[in-house]
């Protein structure tokens, strides 16, 4: 069995149990404790360690939202006390008031968030939402965005979408709190709870570190608060496992770009993702919100970043951009995330070739890189996205970049969009248990 990589914690503790995933025949192994099920860490090589919390009481699933049959005897126990039965609107995700991850979630669910998404990006057909309206849907709540991990974007973007529902939003980070000092995400999580906080948005370098949180949020809930209640988590990039939030935000984009704002199915369309697909939470999230919306996913690079396991979650691989350029419709460029390799020894900061993955970034530009020859084999009316940060000259050039084609700005814009729509839902689909 692997061991949790340098500098990932393994989330849960007490492995107890080794059972198999019914769907895809992955072993996985269960933490026990109390004689009941816990979670269930995945053992897969691409994917290191991922927690994988639980969604109904009482059923364990996979990472690709698939239910545990053999080895899981025991109950997961739900998140506790305080949660709605959600808005209506969104369906069983929200009836927790929690965002961690779209596998598991249905069509509709995506949907429902894209539409709402659309209504704060002004492209809902009738307008009939008044933007005035806005600063009331959360007014009085307080977000607090806990990035124990580097961000631009995702914070920032985080920030704005709740200032705009009228929420205040208190920014957290590891330089200047007390996880300096060695307090653990799940200590800091329950204090910012304690104070009575409405939503916890959160980043993290460990794969599943917000599913730990909500489940000891739930499990202290009567701790700090009198009625049990359990504020709602938002996952803004947890390891190499999930980021909803951006997956969303690039459907949005190619739906937006491909006339399919009306119902967000983008069957007939080809989306390749290219590059460190390995260590991308972006590209997860990509894969499956894209596949439940009818398109098909083509994740593209070197055998060390593009391994062909991921192929289990719905998706195509090759290793020949140049062969497969032509027939897209959407290339998303990822940044090679160094930072998340093993090679040069240690955790911590990685320079751009400091890898075992990558030999040489020279030679990965030649091969790998959006680069101007590249850029011309894309079919006319193809997009060209990046989640940024951007590499200039080592995933796609300055040309590629700020092309016309280049959706990477439209992205950030409907980043805004998509947040206020998940912070709206789950926000207020905890309120309705308050
Ligand atoms: C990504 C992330 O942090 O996962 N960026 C983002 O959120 N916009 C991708 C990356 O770091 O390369």
């Amino acid at each position: 069995m692997k061991q949790p990589r340098g500098g990932e914690a393994c989330p849960s503790r007490g492995v107890r149990a080794v059972g198999v995933c019914q769907r895809f025949g992955r072993r996985v192994k269960f933490a026990i404790r109390a004689g009941r099920v816990q979670g269930f860490l995945c053992t897969s090589a691409w994917w290191g360690w991922v927690y994988l919390g639980e969604r109904v009481p009482g059923v364990v699933y996979c990472s690709m939202g698939k239910r545990i049959a053999s080895g899981g005897a025991g109950v997961v126990r739900g998140p506790g006390p305080g949660r709605g039965q959600g808005s209506g609107d969104g369906g069983a995700l929200f009836a927790r008031g929690h965002l961690l991850q779209l596998a598991g979630l249905s069509a509709k669910e995506l949907r429902a968030i894209l539409g709402r998404a659309r209504v704060f990006a002004g492209h809902d057909a009738d307008g009939s939402d008044d933007p005035k309206a806005w600063r009331e849907r959360l007014r009085g709540k307080v977000v607090a965005n806990l990035f124990f991990e580097d961000s631009t974007r995702t914070r920032v973007s985080f920030a704005v979408a709740a200032e705009r529902l009228g929420a205040q939003v208190i920014n957290l980070t590891s330089v200047g709190s007390s996880i300096s000092k060695g307090e653990t995400v799940a200590d800091t999580a329950l204090n910012v709870a304690a104070m009575g906080v409405d939503g916890i948005v959160m980043r993290h370098k460990s794969s599943g570190a917000p599913h730990l949180v909500v489940r000891t949020l739930a499990e202290r809930a009567h701790s700090y608060d009198d009625a049990g209640r359990v504020c709602s988590v938002i996952n803004a990039g947890d390891g190499r496992h999930e980021h909803p939030t951006q997956g969303l935000l690039d459907i949005y984009t190619i739906a937006e770009r491909f006339d399919r704002l009306d119902g967000f199915d983008l069957s007939g369309l080809t989306v390749g993702i290219v590059g460190d697909i390995a260590s991308s939470r972006v590209a997860r999230s990509g894969i499956v919100g894209l596949g439940a919306l009818g398109a098909k996913v083509v994740c593209i690079g070197p055998p060390t970043l593009v391994p062909r396991s991921i192929e289990a979650m719905g998706c195509k691989t090759t290793h020949d951009l140049d062969g497969v350029i032509g027939k897209l419709d959407a290339v998303n460029v990822l940044r090679i995330q160094f930072e998340r390799h093993d090679g040069g020894g240690g955790g911590g900061e990685k320079m751009p070739g400091a890898s075992n993955a990558v030999a040489s970034v020279r030679e990965y530009y030649e091969v790998y890189g959006l680069n101007s020859a590249r850029l011309a084999k894309l079919r006319p009316g193809a997009i060209v996205m990046h989640p940024g940060p951007i590499n200039r000259g080592v995933e796609m050039s300055s040309e590629a970049a700020d092309s016309g084609q280049s959706m990477v700005l439209r992205q950030v814009r409907h980043g805004v969009a998509v947040r206020m729509a998940v912070l709206e839902m789950c926000l207020n689909a905890s309120a309705q248990g308050r």
